[in-house]
């Protein structure tokens, strides 16, 4: 028997299976209780409505496993992000951006033979269609970098059309490494198109963060070889974005994709979801927060405004659905910002101070402590973006770019389950009952 019924289906039914009773209207239910390998044990519903008639009720899934996944695990607790086992904190301090690829991809970490032969395939793709180069002149120039993501990379399956069957795995896998190479690069376009400078062709022989700063801060006119300090601060930053469990914009690649619908159109609607400034669209919303701030003096009066329920205004960069402790990725971002403000000099930005005093003063608040919220990995990203050269509006796109590679891990996991089935959730209505229609002339 699957996991949970009619998906995914991996933890096999066993002798001792755990069950839970839900008494509903004098009747008895059993429902059956998965374990994972590590977690949160869950309560198999999928007979539910079969068999009582009633629909669970849970907006915003703050109860709700969606799927099974031995992609990344998150204790929000304990402020543990673990990809396919291991701490993001190990990954980061010891490895690279493409070989957190490999192994959200393929399980493992490859070893060198295996590196080199997924560097190369992944070099192999990182050009775009020539007459992508068209869609850009559609765009007004200032228009926001994500608003050209959504379509540039959503155009993509008019291009690769022999990379969008999803039944056939060797497509699945050219269209997995086509999005981890290309985003870079159509990234790095929207970033070129917002200054009105052209285009920069990717270069083979440098490495996927490097080549990343080449093609958005080289000119045709110098010399430009990318500081090797801000390329790995920047590579960095890629593996901390890699994946994290089943967030808005990855539930939304797996909903578009459970469709059948094509993994570039997937990737774009996942694009358009990470935008909001409930999500992804954080990094942009918190520093332009800090420099409203503008100093550590007006601090008091913005936790006040965070506190007050009648004003809207929120921390932005702090809080977060699961981590109930620190984001682990918010304490290694921390680090990272020090090191580039060091390397760039500019350990001078006026929004650093006022950052650092409003975690501290944030910390030690009765509101935030007992709600714990507290500092995400949006907090100090948009710093160090800013201090690597990157437009506040370029922040979203940064973290789609990093992003894809989870959301493509988790496209391809679903669409190699044999039991994956279209999502279709159902609803609570509070609409009107059955009623007769009113001519216009009977209408009041
Ligand atoms: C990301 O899901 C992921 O994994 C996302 C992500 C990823 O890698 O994919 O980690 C990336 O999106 C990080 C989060 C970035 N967003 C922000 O920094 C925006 C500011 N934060 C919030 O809007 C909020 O904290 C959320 C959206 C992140 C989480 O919202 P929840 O879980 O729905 O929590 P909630 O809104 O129900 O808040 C609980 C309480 C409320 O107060 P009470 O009604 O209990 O009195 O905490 C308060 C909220 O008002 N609260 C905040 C706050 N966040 C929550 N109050 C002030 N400032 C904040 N930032």
């Amino acid at each position: 028997m699957s996991a949970s019924g009619g998906s995914q289906g991996s933890a096999p039914a066993t002798d001792n299976q755990k069950s839970s009773t839900l008494r509903l209207d004098d009747k008895e239910h059993t429902l059956p209780v998965y374990q994972g390998s590590i977690g949160p044990d869950v309560i198999d519903i999928t007979r539910l409505y079969g068999d009582t008639g009633y629909f669970t009720f849970d907006p915003g899934f703050t109860s709700t496993a969606s799927c099974e996944s031995k992609l990344t695990y998150i204790d929000g607790d304990e402020g543990l992000l673990l990809h396919r086992g291991y701490p993001i904190e190990e990954l980061a301090d010891n490895g690279n951006f493409l070989e957190t690829c490999h192994l959200l991809l393929y399980g493992e970490l490859p070893n060198a033979a295996q590196f080199e032969d997924f560097k190369q395939r992944v070099t192999m793709h990182t050009m775009v269609h020539e007459q992508m180069h068209r869609f850009f002149t559609g765009f007004r120039r200032d228009a926001h970098p994500m608003a050209i993501m959504v379509g540039v990379v959503g155009a993509l399956s008019a291009f690769y059309h022999d990379s969008t069957d999803i039944t056939d795995p060797v497509q699945c896998d050219i269209a997995s490494i086509r999005m981890i190479a290309k985003m870079p690069t159509i990234a790095a376009m929207a970033f070129k198109y917002s200054i009105g400078q052209p285009f920069t062709y990717p270069r083979n022989d440098l490495d996927y963060a490097s080549n990343f700063l080449h093609m958005c801060f080289s000119v045709p006119c110098e010399k430009y070889e990318p500081d090797p300090v801000l390329a790995a601060a920047m590579d960095n930053i890629f593996i901390l974005h890699a994946d994290h469990e089943q967030n808005a914009s990855t539930s939304t690649v797996r909903l578009a994709g459970s469709s059948g619908a094509n993994p570039f159109a997937c990737i774009s609607a996942g694009i358009a979801c990470l935008w909001g400034p409930a999500h992804g669209g954080a990094n942009e919303a918190a520093l332009q927060m800090l420099e409203e701030i503008g100093s550590v003096d007006n601090i008091p009066e913005y936790v006040k405004k965070a506190k007050d329920k009648d004003d809207p205004f929120r921390l932005m960069g702090f809080g977060h659905r699961v981590y109930k402790n620190y984001d682990p990725r918010a304490v290694i971002m921390q680090k990272n910002c020090h090191e580039v403000l060091e390397a760039v000099g500019a350990d001078k930005d006026p929004a650093l101070p006022v950052a650092m005093a409003l975690e501290k003063i944030a910390l030690e608040d009765e509101y935030f402590v007992e709600r714990k919220l507290y500092p995400n990995i949006d907090f100090y990203s948009g710093i160090t973006l800013r201090a690597l050269g990157f437009p506040t509006s370029m922040f979203t796109v940064l973290f789609a770019l990093a992003r894809t590679v989870g959301w493509i891990a988790q496209w391809k996991e679903m669409i190699e389950d044999p039991d994956q089935r279209i999502g279709r959730p159902r609803q609570l209505y509070t609409g009107p009952a059955k009623r007769p229609y009113v001519k216009m002339e009977d209408r009041k």
